[in-house]
């Protein structure tokens, strides 16, 4: 489980990847910003991420002691990476290849 540090976790891109490090930095009970340079994909990533943790609970085989319903509100998703990154214990960074 996430310890009592103040700080969280920033996930900066957020599709397959980055959703999925955010999903499990939440099942352990982090904090997580999601950040991503399309706002849009933001949204789309925290829909998918609901989804995708509802579908592991239904499977039994989501991670960590909290429920499918409380991982995802440990995640928020931030279009100012300023914002995004004040205060943060850990920056992950998953950008494509350039
Ligand atoms: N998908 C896979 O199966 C897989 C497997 C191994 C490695 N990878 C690597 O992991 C990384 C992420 O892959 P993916 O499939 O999750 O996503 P992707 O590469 O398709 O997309 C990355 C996300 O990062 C965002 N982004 C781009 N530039 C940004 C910036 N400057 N700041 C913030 N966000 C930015 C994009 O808008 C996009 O939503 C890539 O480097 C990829 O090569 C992917
Ligand atoms: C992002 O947040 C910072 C700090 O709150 C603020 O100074 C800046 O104007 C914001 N940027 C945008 C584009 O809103």
């Amino acid at each position: 489980m996430a310890s009592l540090a103040a700080g969280g976790v920033v996930i900066i891109g957020s599709k397959l990847i980055g959703g999925s490090w955010a999903m499990l930095f939440a099942s352990g009970g982090f904090k997580v910003k999601h950040y991503d340079i399309e706002q849009e994909q933001i949204m789309n990533a925290l829909e998918n991420i609901r989804k995708e943790l509802k579908r592991l609970e239904q499977a039994d085989s989501l991670k960590g002691s909290l429920s499918a319903e409380q991982q995802p509100s440990l995640i928020s998703g931030c279009s100012n990476i300023t914002e995004a990154v004040e205060g943060a214990m850990h920056i992950q960074t998953l950008l494509p290849h350039q």
